[in-house]
Formats: C-alpha cells, structure tokens, sequence
C-alpha cells in the first residue's frame, strides 16, 4: 500500500508531482485547526508543513504511524524538534531552497528604507508629485552590520559588497576565515557594533538567545538615524521599543518582514510610514516555492524509503 504524505499548507505542484512519482498519496488539506491535525494525524507516516503549522508534541504523539515531518522552507521553530525526536520522527527542511529570495527580500527592504521608496509610492497613487519629503541616502560606502553569518547572512554580504557597503558581523558559530572570505569584519560583542552601523539586518534562528535580543539598551547605542532590517524571524527586535525609537527619529526607518505572531495585522509599527512591513515574504517567490517543494518532496520519499535524510 502507498504510504501517505499530509501536507497541511500549499506546497508547489512540482513537489506534490514529485512525491507521487516516488509513489507516494500526498493529501493536501489545507487550514486545518490542531484538534482536526491531531484527529487526521494517525492516518499518515509523513507530514510536510511551511511556517503556519504549529507541529506540537499533542500532534507528534498522535501520529502513530508518523515516521517524518518535513518543513518546505528553513526555519523549523514551528515544530516541536524535541517531542519528534523523543517518538523517533524525523524532522527535515529545504535548508537552501529560500535563501537567494531570502537575501533578495533584505536588499530590497535596505534599499526601500533607504529610498523611501513606499512612501513615494503612498504619495504617488494620493496624487502628488512630492519630492521634497523623500530626499533618500545611499547604500555606498555606509556600513551594514549583519547579524548571523550563515547562509542567507552570507548571501546579504555578497550582495551588499556589490553596493560598495563595509561589512561588519556578529556570529560567534562564524570562523575568522569564513567572516575574512565574505568580506566581513567579525566582532565578538555585539555591543561593539551598534554605534558603527549605518544599516542592520539579522539573519538568526528563532531561540531563546535571539528573542528580544535587541531591545531599548541596544537601540539607544546605535548610530542615531540607523535603518533596521529583520527578514528572519518576529521579536528579535524588540517591536514595542522599536516603535519608541522610531518615534523619537533615532531610528530613521525600518523593513520588517516576520513578526511574533503571524498574520500580523496590527502592531506599534503600523501606525509609521517609515516602517516598511511587509507579510512574511521572504521566501515567497516562485524560485523558492519551487525549490522548496522539491527538495522537501525528496526528502520526505527518502526518509520513507528509508534512506538516511539530513535533519534539520
Ligand atoms: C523559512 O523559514 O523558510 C522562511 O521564513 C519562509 C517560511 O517560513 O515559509
């Protein structure tokens, strides 16, 4: 008998083709509440989710024929990696399938911030022929701090040298010779940063260290007219002071992208022009979709078929 995918978000036709290629029933059911997920759970050896699933341990421990729980995209805090590795589940993810639309979505929040490119076009469809107000500054030669030197971090460092930015960076898992190779100045101490950077984008992991690690003590160090940018995940700016910050012009604008609780529809921010917000797109482009969907279709046949699949 096939063995049964439940994928529980849309997940590209090309992944769902590729897992009934590998002969396998994928199901795609879609909003499905947590009491109906862990009502349909049993039924399936494998489950594929993007970021809107909460795959709590309730869940995992209903899955009685669960064998892999696969995530189309990087990111894995919306599964409970502990409780899946407690009942012998494997989790895995696309860890490169968003990373260029990742990195892309930062440069283009850099740039909007700086240009203040959606106000000019808030201005624009009001009628107005404004230029006066939206005088913008320049990516050459300011300096990006960037937070997280993984993959994506290091994809933003390739492309913000292509501007002509001086790059500093803080990572304590990043080596010298990898900070030296993507042209970044390497601090060990975050608080060393804050007063040199022109610009700011994080690229962390959603963990205990990263929430709130940027709060109104850090805000308050950092060059005064600085641009923030967060295209990773929702609280490691602390939003609440962000909003103080920019209110009092210290913070000259900021692009958020990922918020603490998603959908976000209302927050402190959305009351300012300044603050580009924009609906988790990071990884929402065709490329990415694509690829992810692939890459996590492989996987989840792999793990199934019983081959040895990397973990996220
Ligand atoms: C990721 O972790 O892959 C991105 O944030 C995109 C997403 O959540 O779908």
């Amino acid at each position: 008998m096939a063995k049964k995918v439940l994928v529980t978000e849309k997940l590209a036709e090309a992944g769902l083709a590729r897992m009934r290629e590998r002969g396998l029933e994928a199901d795609v059911k879609l909003k499905m509440s947590t009491e109906e997920l862990i009502a349909t759970i049993p039924d399936y050896d494998a489950l594929i989710v993007r970021s809107a699933t909460h795959v709590t341990r309730e869940v995992i421990e209903a899955g009685k024929k669960l064998r892999i729980i696969g995530r189309a995209g990087v990111g894995v805090d919306n599964v409970d990696v502990d409780a899946a590795t407690e009942a012998g589940v494997i989790v895995c993810n696309a860890p490169t399938s968003n990373i260029v639309s990742a990195a892309e979505q930062t440069m283009c929040l850099l740039l909007a911030c700086a240009r203040n490119t959606a106000q000019a076009n808030a201005s624009m469809h009001a009628g107005e022929w404004s230029r006066g107000k939206f005088c913008g500054s320049e990516l050459y030669e300011k300096t990006l701090a960037i937070f997280g030197l993984g993959r994506i971090g290091g994809l933003v460092a390739e492309r913000a040298r292509a501007f002509g930015m001086h790059l500093v960076g803080y990572d304590p898992y990043c080596s010298p010779e990898r900070a030296e190779q993507l042209g970044v100045a390497l601090y060990d101490n975050m608080e060393d940063i804050l007063p040199l950077a022109d610009f700011i984008t994080v690229h962390l992991p959603k963990t205990e260290e990263t929430i709130g690690m940027f709060g109104p003590d850090q805000y308050a160090a950092m060059k005064d007219g600085v641009i923030l940018v967060n295209v990773a995940r929702g609280g490691i700016y602390n939003v609440d002071s962000l909003a103080d910050f920019l209110a009092a012009g210290k913070i000259a604008a900021c692009g958020i992208d990922v918020f603490e609780t998603e959908p976000c529809t209302e927050s402190p921010l959305h009351e300012f022009p300044n603050a580009i917000l924009t609906p988790h797109l990071g990884a929402y482009t065709r490329e990415a979709q694509t690829r992810a969907g692939v890459q996590i279709a492989e996987y989840v046949a792999a793990g199934l078929e019983g081959s040895v699949v990397p973990t996220a």
